[in-house]
């Protein structure tokens, strides 16, 4: 069944240059306890009829509130960073499979590799690890330091490691750079990652035969729901190059070694 309900903004603030946290409450909060599902939101204005997959950063089930980080990238986005405290906007899901954690433990090592706006699910995703007990190694990456958000909120969870692009704050260069020196002095029981296709053509090329990583892929989107195939991507299995996934509701999230980048 198909989740859709008018949520009510709670706040929305600018975190850096074109990125934005808002903040929603409503009775979907209550769906919402995988991490790494997404929101599907109708851009609030009458000529506009797509809607916006935008994964969730954080649940709070006590207060029934839900955080999404978004960068804007045209129209749409752009719309949702005029909303202010009060106004309603329609939102479907949650949507996707999301991060499989239930097999998490004190045990567990996990790296946590994200870039740029693949960033925020990792969040929650993070919250949900440590409260199982692990120990959680954030590997995160971001074009410049002036786009760097939530560094503070992921340090509180646990450790920290921040690469720039252009080198402007941390270790200079991608992820990659980081993840090399980190597998030096850890062995991950799992990993998970979210970001660009670069990035996570270099987890899958460091993980791919391990037993726990996982992708989480950003596609385009229409239905989000599995009806239109606009999010297919493809099966490294396949040599035929027919057989697909739907990133909507197969995905977003798959094990490496499963889908082609
Ligand atoms: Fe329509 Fe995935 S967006 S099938």
């Amino acid at each position: 069944i198909m989740k859709q309900e008018m949520m009510t903004v709670v706040s929305q603030i600018q975190l850096a240059p074109n990125i934005y946290e808002l903040v929603l409450t409503g009775e979907l909060v209550k769906e919402m306890k995988v991490p790494g599902q997404f929101i599907h939101i109708k851009v609030p204005r009458a000529d506009l009829l797509l809607r916006r997959p935008i994964s969730l950063a954080k649940i709070n089930l006590e207060k029934a509130e839900c955080t999404i980080i978004y960068r804007v990238e045209g129209a749409g986005t752009a719309d949702f960073s005029q909303l202010t405290t009060g106004d309603l906007l329609d939102v479907m899901g949650p949507l996707g499979n999301g991060f499989p954690i239930t097999d998490i433990s004190s045990e567990d090592i996990v790296f946590i590799i994200g870039g740029g706006i693949g960033v925020p699910p990792l969040y929650e995703l993070s919250r949900q690890l440590k409260k199982r007990g692990a120990k959680v190694v954030h590997i995160l990456g971001f074009a410049k330091q002036e786009v760097i958000f939530y560094e503070e909120a992921f340090k509180a969870l646990d450790e920290v490691h921040i690469s720039t692009d252009d080198g402007s704050y941390g270790t200079q260069g991608h992820v990659g750079n980081v993840l090399d020196r980190l597998l030096k002095e850890y062995q991950p029981t799992a990993v998970y990652s979210c970001g660009s296709n670069g990035l996570l053509k270099t987890v899958e090329a460091n993980f791919h035969d391990h037993p726990r990583a996982y992708l989480s892929l950003e596609a385009r989107m229409a239905c989000g729901m599995g009806a239109c195939y606009a999010c297919v991507c493809h099966l490294q299995a396949d040599e035929t190059g027919k057989e697909s996934k739907k990133v909507c509701d197969e995905g977003p999230v798959f094990a490496t070694g499963e889908v082609r980048l």
